[in-house]
């Protein structure tokens, strides 16, 4: 049976660490303050906490900038601070997953710097060096995502240099099998110490085309998408030989008991399934992306969700994530009240969850002053609305100076102005908060084996309405979402006669009987127990 391996059955929770809890008093996140807050974690429920990097880094990306695997940056803590977190998690029974970012180092890390002493060096070839075009310009039309191109001269060898991001990113050369041997051993690193398993960052973008052709311009850039989107980046990501890394980071994963694999992969459902791999040897969670853009619309989440059913690998898991560290906060993009049956769907479709801290409390994004920007992405390229500060700021835990998060008088990034009302306290001992119905949420998806390893069937609703089943052998339960600001009658799929309301977004709804025809409030979801006819008890006059 299928559901047996823990990631299966697993609510994820993303940690950023620079604004999750300050535990030294230096106005960003640390590990130890991470460790404070676990108790918190294991109260709501979630299963398994995957945290962005903490490794040391100069942080011109904030830590995506790795200049040693096998270390903790001082900001964060120490690897004793990690050994602490880690026990404590265990001791809880929560699951740790590391971000392990493998397509490019920082430009301090000791390899780029031995790189870049001269082209006789030994790891000359662990980056990608090109010479200049024949006009003395950059070797292809390779564009960065932060801006500009993505290649940087440098001025002593007379040799361009590829990054896919900042130029204090350098991309790793994933063809030369020493880079590849490194990179395994960094990750068994953390293998050992008891992590249990990766977020692999960029996984799409590992491998670049070897004959270093340019990338042809891109006729349908969406609007207010990032600089690099003018090209396609048909040469740059997501290449064929992509999948024999993948496959090979699984098989480092795998010669320990019970880790996971999951890649981070910004492609079309077509594309991301592939990433399951031949055999489904490859990552075990390609992370699903696709309701984090698609429009709000019961049409458009229905066939995203049936193109993704159906276009998954037999075997392959599917995952659902609705917010990250790299994208504008859903209580933002949905308002309050459908920020709610985002939770709901998020929470009840087929699929792991991944949920991104605040989100819990329906944090929104933090508008920043020009003088508080930090991300480079807003740096590079200002005024886009590109930057992702606002999603990033420090979590409300209490109606206290700078929200609970920590004891220094300024914090990193702003705090929110509404923290005192909006906060992990205040909602806790609030019946219609947004944390008390996720905390529900997630309870009940434990109790309800149909939620996590049940099957799911699409149904039709009306205009506005998204209603699916999930379904275990003698246990239905019906969701209903009503994307639309208005009522919406509807009845019971017509074989069920009796029902139950387990859960409704509307604090206001009473649970129990739910009569076979009834009315979804505007923007209410609810979770309703169906008594199929053949299953039902009889009824007391038969
Ligand atoms: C991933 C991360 C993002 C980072 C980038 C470069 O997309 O999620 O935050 O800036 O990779 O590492
Ligand atoms: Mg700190």
């Amino acid at each position: 049976m299928s559901g047996q391996e823990w990631w299966k059955r697993a609510v994820i929770y993303q940690i950023y660490p620079r604004s999750f809890q300050d535990a030294d008093g230096d106005g960003i996140g640390d590990l130890a303050g991470i460790a404070q807050r676990l108790d918190y974690l294991s109260w709501l429920g979630v299963d398994a906490i995957w945290i962005s990097p903490f490794y040391t880094s100069p942080m011109k990306d904030f830590g995506y900038d790795i200049q040693d695997y096998r270390d903790v940056d001082p900001i964060f803590g120490t690897l004793a601070d990690f050994d602490a977190l880690a026990a404590r998690a265990r001791a809880l029974g929560l699951k740790l997953i590391l971000d392990f970012v493998p397509n490019h180092t920082s430009d301090r890390h000791p390899w780029f710097l031995e790189s870049r002493q001269s082209p006789a060096s030994a790891k000359r070839d662990w980056y990608i060096w090109r010479d200049p075009a024949a006009d003395g310009g950059p070797p292809t039309n390779w564009l960065a995502e932060f801006g500009g191109s993505a290649w940087e001269y440098d001025e002593a060898s007379g040799q361009y240099y590829y990054h896919a991001f900042l130029k204090e990113q350098p991309d790793l050369n994933w063809r030369n099998p020493e880079v590849r041997a490194a990179m395994y051993d960094a990750m068994r690193f953390w293998l050992e110490r008891g992590v249990d398993g990766f977020r692999v960052d960029v996984m799409w973008h590992l491998i670049k085309d070897d004959q270093f052709r340019d990338n042809p311009p891109n006729p349908a850039r969406p609007p207010n998408a990032g600089p690099a989107n003018a090209l396609i980046p048909l040469y740059t990501a997501d290449r064929p030989e992509v999948h024999d890394i993948v496959r090979e980071m699984r098989a480092v994963v795998d010669a320990y008991p019970e880790r996971v694999l999951i890649g981070e992969i910004w492609l079309p459902t077509d594309r991301l399934v592939t990433y399951y791999g031949h055999d489904l040897r490859g990552a075990h969670l390609p992370f699903n992306f696709q309701l984090i853009g698609a429009a709000w619309d019961a049409g458009v989440i229905k066939e995203i969700v049936g193109d993704y059913e159906k276009a998954l690998p037999r075997g392959g898991w599917p995952n659902w994530v609705m917010g990250n560290h790299d994208k504008g906060r859903i209580a933002s993009r949905l308002g309050p009240r459908q920020a709610r049956l985002a939770m709901l769907l998020l929470l009840t479709l087929r699929g792991t969850p991944t949920l991104y801290y605040g989100d819990e409390i329906a944090m929104r994004d933090v508008p920043i002053p020009p003088d508080r920007v930090c991300d480079p992405y807003e740096k590079n390229v200002p005024g886009l609305g590109l930057g992702r500060d606002p999603q990033r700021t420090p979590m409300q835990w209490e109606d206290a100076p700078q929200a609970g998060f920590t004891r220094a008088s300024r914090s990193w990034l702003p705090i929110a102005a509404d923290a005192s009302t909006v906060n992990v306290a205040a909602q806790r001992a609030a019946p219609a908060s947004m944390l008390t119905l996720v905390h529900r949420l997630i309870a009940l998806r434990k109790a309800e084996a149909a939620l996590t390893i049940g099957d799911y069937g699409a149904l039709d609703a009306p205009e506005r309405v998204v209603m699916f089943l999930r379904r275990v052998p003698g246990r239905r339960l019906l969701i209903a979402l009503n994307l639309g600001e208005s009522a919406q009658s509807l009845s019971l799929p017509g074989d069920s006669r009796q029902a139950t309301t387990l859960l409704s977004t509307d604090p206001e709804r009473p649970l129990g009987d739910l009569a076979p025809a009834f009315t979804l409030g505007g923007g209410e979801g609810i979770v309703v127990l169906l008594a199929d006819r053949e299953t039902a008890p009889p009824s007391p006059a038969a």
